[in-house]
This record gives structure tokens, sequence and C-alpha cells, in this order.
């Protein structure tokens, strides 16, 4: 291994990054699928002692990630990053080998496949305004609520409201400045002890947050929130995939570890909800993601 990472490491410097960055990902993720947990965890040592890996860190993506600075991984502004959306210091005024390290990180299929969840959520959101005039819609876990951004429903008021509900006061002040959201400070653990959300909504996104619950919080918060949805309301949760792609790199450069799940796992999480009329699923286009939409 510490051969292929000299490598990589000097086809980075030597500013072939996307090249760089294939190679490292396919590696690992070859490592990982061949190694014992333990023998796993002693490469992702081996790699944060190598210069490669403190030469990633000069991504704003990868570094803040690894930081965690609000003590959790994937937090809003790492979100921001990922979708295009980040407000602070822009990375493409920085020197240009952090620019190309920037693109490649965002080039990653994960990352990918998180815009399209951004997506996903802006069209459920359309879809119940079209059923519901003044809709009250909600993401747990909200983050910044990128997905609201001049988004029509709320522009026209067909969708009334939209609670962003999350533990991070700093990323709520961020989301409660956009209009027709209205922030609300509640831990998942909250919402658990109180059985239902704040509010009755008509819609539920929970987007970026199932990815780091058990099974049984998992599927505790979804009967909160079922508790809360209106008759004819949806939810929709989206998870990474079992085999996404990019596990290894995701572990072993930014230790953010996240709750795998396949179409099976996310239908046991919906299992004796009661008044659920279907549960559709699908992937994203590079399968890092499968999206559950149940309909009630
Ligand atoms: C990956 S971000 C997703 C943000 C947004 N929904 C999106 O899709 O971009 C995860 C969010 O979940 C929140 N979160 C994580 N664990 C939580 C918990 N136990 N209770 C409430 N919020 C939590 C974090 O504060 C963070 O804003």
């Amino acid at each position: 291994m510490l051969e292929q990472l000299d490598e990589t490491y000097d086809t980075l410097r030597n500013h072939d990054t996307q090249a760089g960055m294939r190679s490292l990902r396919d590696r690992l993720r070859e490592s990982r699928a061949e190694l014992s947990p333990g023998e796993w965890r002693r490469v992702c040592e081996q790699l944060r002692e190598h210069p490669v890996w403190r030469l990633l860190q000069e991504c704003p993506l990868t570094g803040r990630a690894f930081r965690k600075p609000r003590g959790y991984p994937g937090d809003a502004v790492i979100m921001d990053l990922i979708y295009g959306t980040y407000e602070g210091p822009v990375p493409q005024e920085q020197d240009p080998s952090v620019q190309a390290l920037y693109r490649a990180s965002y080039e990653i299929d994960v990352f990918s496949a998180a815009r399209y969840r951004l997506e996903q959520v802006r069209r459920l959101m359309q879809e119940v305004s079209e059923d519901f005039d003044g809709a009250i819609g909600a993401a747990v876990g909200a983050g910044h609520t990128r997905e609201t951004v001049g988004h029509p429903a709320l522009a026209s008021g067909r969708m009334r409201r939209y609670y962003a509900i999350d533990q991070d006061t700093e990323s709520l002040a961020v989301a409660g400045a956009q209009p027709g959201v209205v922030a609300v400070q509640a831990s998942v653990r909250d919402l658990l002890t109180a059985g239902c959300l704040p509010h009755r909504v008509h819609f539920v996104s929970g987007a970026g947050l199932f990815d780091y619950l058990a099974e049984r919080t998992a599927k505790d918060l979804i009967r909160a929130i079922k508790a809360s949805l209106e008759p004819g309301g949806r939810i929709l949760i989206p998870n990474v995939t079992r085999t996404f792609p990019d596990t290894a790199y995701l572990e072993a450069v930014m230790e953010w570890p996240l709750v795998k799940r396949d179409e099976n796992d996310m239908e046991r999480l919906f299992e004796g909800i009661e008044g659920m009329q279907r549960l559709v699923q699908h992937r994203d286009p590079t399968g890092s993601i499968v999206f559950a939409e149940a309909v009630f």
C-alpha cells in the first residue's frame, strides 16, 4: 500500500489531480474489500501518516469533513461545498492546485448523488404542493435547507411553510433566514421523546440524516414523523447504499463513517407503520443513494 500511496502522491504533485484521486479511490476500495476490519483500520492509520493525506486535506471539502469543526461529520457547510452553494471564502479563488483538488472531490460519486438528492427533495416539495394548496413541509436534520432556495411552491404560496428541524443552531440561523423557512431547534432525541414533530405537516424530508442513525432510532423517528403527517402526506428517506463506491475513500481520507442501507433495509424501517399506501424506491444514477418515498 505504501508504494501505491507514494505513486498517488507523485501523480497529484504533478497536477494530474483527477487521475491521482481516481487511482487512490480505486485502491482504497479494493483494499477495504480484501482486508479484515482490523487490517483496514491499519491502512487508514498508515494513510494519515503519509504526505498524500496532508496534501488532500488542502481541499476545503476534504479538510473540513475530516476536522469536523461542529463536532459531527457532514455539517451543513460541507453540504454547501458539495452542492456548490458555499458562501464562505470561495475555493475557486484559491491556489490552482487547491481548486483542482476541490473539483476532483466535488466529482466523487456519492457527492454527485447528494446533489441528485437535493433535486429529489425539491421534486417532492413540488408534488406535495400540487396535492395540497397551502401545504406544509419539513426537513429533519435540515442543515441549511438548500432545497427551499427559489422553490416555486414556496414562492407561490402553494407551500405555505417549511420547518427546518435540526440540533445545530448555527445551521438553523442560515436556514431560518430563507423565505418561507421556520427554524426549529430539536434533536432526534427530542423528537423521539415527544413521539411527534412540533407541527403537523404534509411532507417530511429526512435527507442526509438517516445515514447516521442506527436501525432502532431510524424506525422510531419514522414513527414520530408519521404521527405528525396529514392524511395523504409523504415522507422521503434517502440513505447511502451498502455498495456505494466511495465508502473506503470517505472512511480513510475524511474519517466519515456512514450507516449504509439497501432497499430491504429501507422496507424494514417502514415495517408496521400504519396507514402507508405505498413505498416507492429508486437509486440515483451512481447507485450511491437509495430513495424511499412513502405515501400515506
Ligand atoms: C448531512 S447534513 C444534511 C443537511 C440537509 N438535510 C441536506 O440534505 O443537505 C445532516 C444534518 O443533520 C443534523 N443532525 C445530525 N444528527 C442530528 C440529531 N441527532 N438531531 C438533530 N439533527 C441532527 C446535523 O446537524 C446536520 O445539519
